[in-house]
């Protein structure tokens, strides 16, 4: 794949994106890779974590110069948010490592994460506006879920690209790394993941989406109960606790 590298080692998938002429502008092509690259992901049953970082920049938005002359019906064909959906409905735990910029459509592949780590020279925001449009991959969606409306409408309104501390500040990243540290802190992130116990990681993170959709918090925990409850049928739960009570590090099978 032109566009796409995975790099696959216990248990662990690093998918970066190869365009560094654009800074990792994203064209359909690309993000049709990406696609083809998360479905092998799912299937994967060998993969607990996925990494998205790419070198340098993780992407400065979707290719300008493929949209400036497009209608609506293309701009649709064009948009990412059947393959950025694809990735936030992957049931293993990702984390997006940001270094250089995440820009529109670039910002808005690492919302599609569950986790954001950046670099201390990683610049994020929408500039959409400036360009006559808005996000259109999920970024309304999910930086106003993450942030608040208040701090996603100024950086959608007013298009401000921010450093890493800032993105830190308003919940938009989960941690800052040491500068020249972000792909190794993320590769120790997603290796304590890798050696969780999968079944509870994999109910865990669908718990929690599944209490984002639930207007009412008390139905919301009702179903966390349920699910807790439902991890008492596996296995792992019983290593678990039998681990801990002899004192020993865990063997998770996923069962
Ligand atoms: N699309 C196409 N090409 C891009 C690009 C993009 N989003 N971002 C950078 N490039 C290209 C530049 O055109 C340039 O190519 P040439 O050498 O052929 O001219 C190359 O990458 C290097 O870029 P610059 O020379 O501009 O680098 P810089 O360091 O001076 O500036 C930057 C860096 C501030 C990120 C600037 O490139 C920039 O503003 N890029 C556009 C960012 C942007 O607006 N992103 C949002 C896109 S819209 C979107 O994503 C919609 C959506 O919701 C899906």
């Amino acid at each position: 794949m032109p566009y796409i590298d995975v790099a696959i080692e216990n248990g662990i998938a690093v998918l970066g994106i190869d365009r560094p002429q654009a800074l990792n502008a994203l064209n359909r092509d690309l993000v049709d890779e990406l696609d083809a690259s998360i479905d092998a992901i799912s299937k994967d049953e060998s993969i607990r974590v996925l990494v998205l970082y790419s070198k340098q920049n993780f992407a400065a938005g979707a290719d300008i110069k493929n949209m400036v002359d497009m209608s609506e019906a293309e701009a649709k064909a064009f948009a990412f948010s059947e393959t950025f959906n694809k990735i936030e409905d992957l049931p293993i735990p990702t984390i997006a490592a940001v270094e250089g910029y995440a820009l529109g459509g670039g910002l808005e592949l690492a919302l599609a994460c569950d986790m954001r780590i950046a670099a201390p020279d990683a610049k994020l925001g929408f500039p959409e506006t400036g360009l006559g449009i808005m996000p259109g991959a999920g970024g309304t969606a999910r930086a106003a879920r993450l942030t608040g409306p208040a701090k996603a409408m100024e950086l959608i309104l007013l298009g401000t690209i921010i450093g890493a501390e800032e993105a830190h500040k308003i919940g938009l990243v989960n941690q800052v790394s040491e500068s020249g540290g972000l792909l190794e802190l993320a590769l120790k992130w997603a290796g304590r993941l890798a050696k969780g116990a999968p079944v509870a990681l994999r109910t865990a993170k669908q718990t929690v989406r599944q209490g984002l959709l639930e207007a009412d918090v008390k139905r919301a925990i009702e179903i966390e109960g349920d699910n807790w409850a439902a991890l008492f049928n596996t296995e792992d739960q019983k290593e678990g606790m039998k681990a801990f009570i002899e004192k020993r590090k865990p063997a998770y099978q996923g069962k």
